[in-house]
């Protein structure tokens, strides 16, 4: 059965552009008032734009996930706009640092997993209190298939360890939440014409290593990559139901 999102609130991460604005966008699509979170103000303020044309509220506030009080900072003001956050949609991450791995610096590993996977934990549980009280809430990490096939990107260390655990996580915190009215979920969005397998098309193969980059420009090449509105399609499907302790994929609802 689909559960109508109308009137409810969410705050999206990586909101500026890629899979989060059109997440942010369907989700002002159904009656959805979003905050929208991620650091370059410009992209979020066309985000934001594109909402209001929609004819719903949206909330800009920029943010550097990496650092906790940013972070913290953020939901407050997200708060205080909106009242308290329904739909939490943790999707902003890096791809980077990229390259044989013993070439890495510990300090880039560290600061990649703060965004990808510390901020996802420090974001659920700043929001989670409030769904518990109300007994409603959702909650969906954005992964990758890499979490199932953590060895398929060589040389791309701290990404694979980042969501192989962010899924770990999820499920975890489903257990727990089991029965409160939170649900917990994973979503991997498929090969999507984003930024980010843009940005390692534009990497110099000896750097990151051709496997990686080849494996990148050949999606490409052969027209395999998902528009964004793809995955943010079957994203708001999933959210529409009760399920929790799952990891949804793109191909489950296309
Ligand atoms: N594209 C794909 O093929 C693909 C495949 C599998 C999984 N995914 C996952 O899908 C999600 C979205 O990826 P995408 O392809 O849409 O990437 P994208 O176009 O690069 O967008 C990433 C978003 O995250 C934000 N972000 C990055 N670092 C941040 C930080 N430190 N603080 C706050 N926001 C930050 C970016 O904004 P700022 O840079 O302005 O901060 C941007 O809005 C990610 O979790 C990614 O791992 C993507």
């Amino acid at each position: 059965m689909s559960i109508s999102l109308e009137g409810k609130t969410a705050l999206v991460t990586g909101a500026g552009r890629g899979i989060g604005r059109e997440v942010a966008l369907q989700l002002a699509g159904a009656g959805v008032t979003v905050a929208l979170v991620a650091r370059s103000r410009d992209e979020l303020d066309e985000t934001a734009h594109r909402v209001r044309a929609l004819g719903r509220a949206a909330f800009v506030a920029p943010a550097d996930l990496g650092k906790l009080d940013d972070l913290q900072r953020a939901v407050r003001r997200a708060n205080d706009e909106l009242g308290a956050v329904d739909i939490l949609v943790n999707n902003a991450a890096v791809v980077w640092p990229l390259g044989a791995s013993a070439t890495v610096e510990p300090g880039e590993w560290a600061a990649a997993i703060a965004i990808n996977l510390v901020a996802v934990a420090a974001l659920s549980f700043a929001l989670l209190p409030a769904m518990v009280e109300r007994g409603w809430g959702r909650i969906v990490n954005v992964s990758s298939a890499i979490a199932e096939h953590p060895g398929a990107m060589i040389g791309a260390n701290a990404y694979a360890t980042g969501k192989a655990a962010l899924e770990a996580h999820t499920l975890n915190l489903a257990a727990e939440l089991a029965g409160s009215g939170v649900t917990v979920n994973a979503f991997r969005p498929g090969s999507v014409d984003t930024a980010m397998p843009a940005w390692i098309r534009g990497q110099d193969p000896a750097r990151i290593g051709a496997p990686l980059h080849q494996r990148f420009a050949r999606s490409y090449a052969e027209g395999l990559l998902i528009s964004p509105e793809q995955p943010a399609r079957s994203l708001l499907m999933h959210l529409q139901r009760d399920t929790t302790g799952e990891i949804w994929d793109v191909s489950d609802t296309t």
